[in-house]
């Protein structure tokens, strides 16, 4: 299984570009540019990764992000992400970007932007992984905050293909965000949001409604309204689930309860992603060996996680077809 696993080609859609930043290179970004980090090694960084709940990792991963601070640091961290997606057989990744935990600290969306794309552009040359951007508004800010990233993001309108909502979920309702929503789907840009990760199903109901989202990221909690999941199944709204990250936040108490698998036995588009892997102990591959190892699954119902992503992916009509045939081939190579 896990031989299959790591051959199997693989679309990732939830993942915070800011939640890949190793200790390791944090250490060397906070040297770089003279950051006190207050840690003396990247393994008590590591031992320092015990959380709670979502709020208990949000505080350390924004304090982490201090480091990055150019546009040489914006590219290393996302290299950095790239090459992983090539050790793992990730062809197309969808990465998330939090603009305003930089532009509070002085650093310029341009900045931001200029280190990742240059990264991403690299990628698709030399590692041939497409990739597509999400700009998420933090939804512990308000709405004014949220307004101006998306001006700032006008430049870079063509190089971002969609805006998405993370942060702190219990609290900060998708109904925040309707307007900074409805503005960015009149400029062009598509929408995602993170809801029923800790927060209620209704969260779900209102992101596609309200925020006219075309997925949801997490929406575990779907489970929790029979009518919702059979809406998801009937209108195919993919949810980008992230299995490592809910253990590791205790939206489930261990990996066995987790209900990925049941969802995707009931019909639910369900792709497993990473979200932030330096935190949670794992890229795409582990959050594949650790379903599996709890959920025994079948070739074809592993594959389906991958098929159901490209279907629900951002990217071109002929990029689906080759990701979809790359997929069958290997499949039917087993
Ligand atoms: N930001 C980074 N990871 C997140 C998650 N899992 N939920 C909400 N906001 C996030
Ligand atoms: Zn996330």
């Amino acid at each position: 299984m896990h031989h299959f696993i790591a051959g199997l080609p693989k679309v990732e859609l939830h993942l915070h570009i800011e939640g890949s930043l190793e200790p390791e290179l944090m250490f060397e970004l906070a040297q770089r540019n003279n950051i006190d980090i207050s840690f003396a090694s990247p393994d008590e960084v590591r031992a320092a990764y015990d959380f709670t709940d979502l709020q208990s990792f949000l505080d350390i991963y924004y304090q982490g992000a201090q480091v990055l601070l150019t546009k040489h640091d914006f590219f290393d961290l996302t290299w950095a992400y790239m090459l992983r997606c090539k050790a793992d057989n990730v062809l197309h990744a969808e990465l998330f970007f939090d603009p305003q935990t930089h532009t509070q600290r002085g650093v310029s969306f341009d900045t931001v932007m200029q280190g990742i794309t240059t990264a991403l552009i690299q990628a698709e040359q030399e590692l041939g992984i497409s990739s597509q951007l999400i700009l998420c508004f933090l939804r512990h800010l308000d709405e004014t905050s949220a307004f101006e990233t998306l001006a700032l993001a006008k430049p870079w309108r063509e190089q971002i293909v969609a805006v998405g909502l993370d942060s702190s979920e219990v609290g900060h309702p998708p109904e925040k965000f309707a307007r900074v929503f409805a503005a960015a789907r009149e400029q062009g840009y598509l929408a995602v949001a993170h809801a029923g990760e800790e927060g209620p199903a209704s969260n779900i109901i209102d992101a596609l409604d309200i925020l006219q989202v075309s997925r949801i990221d997490h929406g575990v909690r779907c489970v929790d309204d029979a009518q919702l999941v059979a809406r998801l199944i009937d209108q195919k709204v993919h949810l980008t689930m992230c299995p490592l990250s809910n253990v590791k936040l205790k939206v489930f108490g261990a990996m066995d309860q987790h209900n990925i698998v049941d969802l995707l036995r009931q019909g639910v588009s369900v792709g497993i992603n990473a979200d932030d892997p330096a935190y949670f102990g794992g890229y795409m591959n582990d959050n594949f060996y650790a379903v599996a190892a709890a959920h025994p699954l079948t070739h074809q119902e592993l594959a389906l996680f991958t098929l159901h992503a490209i279907e629900a992916s951002f990217c071109s009509t002929e990029r689906k077809h080759a990701l979809r045939q790359q997929v069958h081939a290997y499949v039917d190579g087993h």
